[in-house]
């Protein structure tokens, strides 16, 4: 993607992204609420023009070939497609046939794709009464039909349960190991490490970072992490975690008997020596201490300031 612009009415959608995804990797595509993660997955996936910039596909143009883009892609959008009033069985059928495939070969992918999805019990029944979860194993299945080199997936596990989740990651993982290159795009940072090779962070219709879960976690540094056990030792750890990293600490005193002190380190081992020593000056009794290194939380956090949702809650909240 090259440069990729879109407006709607007064917003903003996509201020200019430039975005490379290698055959055979898992990019995650990670951003708040409102980042451009539809829209720019949406115009990759020829179904919205850009204002400005390119998008290609398998070597295709998106704008000038969509067919050709379109026969390499498989898609899971970011809200079911499945037809309700059809069956599990017919709904994938369908997609097979709409995808070229003969009667013969159809039926055997559909039922192939149910089995794989824990969905064989279902699969006579109206998709209408399958639960949220249910819909959206239907919803990968039918992105699988025709085994395309690239499979899209906008927000593939927004609102599942934990065990449905689980479940994803694995269907994704096996699509990885057949060399299927993934895009998919994520509020979870969570999810994001776990399956992507490449995260890219947008916000605000921009990259601000890209690069491995490692990579992007060394940029945020290291993380004095100690823990008093009394409130009135809280100030004086305080100080002298400030002392001995520059930063200002962030103090957590919800737990009851571990009260809990950070402050990012730029020198590592060399800080955790000086906290250690401005700690004894202050005379402050200390349960716990050490260098955490970053998590993507915190990188999150310094590029976007907002924080991405917390994990998601059974039944999801959207
Ligand atoms: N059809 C539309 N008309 C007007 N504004 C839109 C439209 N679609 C998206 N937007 C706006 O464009 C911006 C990007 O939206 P987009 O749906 O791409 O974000 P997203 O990253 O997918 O968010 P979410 O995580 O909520 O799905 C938002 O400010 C949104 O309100
Ligand atoms: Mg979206």
């Amino acid at each position: 993607m090259r440069n990729l612009q879109k407006k709607y009415q007064e917003t903003y959608a996509l201020r200019g992204v430039e975005l490379n995804v290698h055959p055979g990797e898992v990019m995650a595509l990670l951003g708040p609420n409102g980042a451009g993660k539809t829209t720019l997955v949406k115009i990759l996936t020829t179904l919205l023009r850009p204002d400005v910039g390119d998008a290609f596909v398998n070597g295709w143009n998106v704008a000038t070939e969509p067919e050709k883009a379109r026969a390499t892609i498989g898609m899971a959008g970011q809200y079911s497609t499945v037809d309700g009033m059809l069956t599990g069985s017919e709904n994938l059928y369908l997609i097979a046939k709409l995808r070229g495939l003969g009667r013969r070969t159809a039926r055997r992918v559909a039922d192939d794709l149910l089995s794989r999805f824990r969905l064989t019990a279902a699969a006579g029944r109206p998709a209408r009464t399958y639960s949220g979860g249910m819909r959206r194993r239907l919803d990968l299945a039918a992105a699988l039909i025709g085994a395309p080199p690239l499979i899209v997936l906008d927000e593939p596990t927004t609102g599942l349960d934990p065990e449905s989740r689980l479940d994803t990651w694995e269907a994704v993982g096996e699509l990885v190991d057949d060399g299927t290159t993934i895009l998919l795009t994520t509020q979870y940072l969570e999810e994001a490490d776990r399956l992507a090779d490449r995260i890219t962070v947008i916000d605000q219709g921009r990259v601000v970072a890209e690069g491995t879960s490692d990579e992007l976690k060394a940029t945020a540094g290291n993380r004095l992490v100690l823990y008093v056990a009394e409130d009135h030792d809280l100030a004086p750890a305080t100080r002298a975690a400030a002392r001995a990293t520059g930063a200002t600490p962030t103090v957590d005193r919800r737990a009851r008997r571990a009260r809990r002190v950070e402050a990012a380190v730029t020198d590592g081992r060399a800080a955790l020596g000086r906290a250690l020593a401005a700690l004894d000056e202050e005379g402050v009794d200390v349960l716990e201490i050490g260098l955490n290194r970053s998590t993507l939380d915190d990188v999150f956090l310094g590029l976007t300031g907002s924080a991405t949702r917390a994990e998601a809650q059974p039944g999801g909240t959207r």
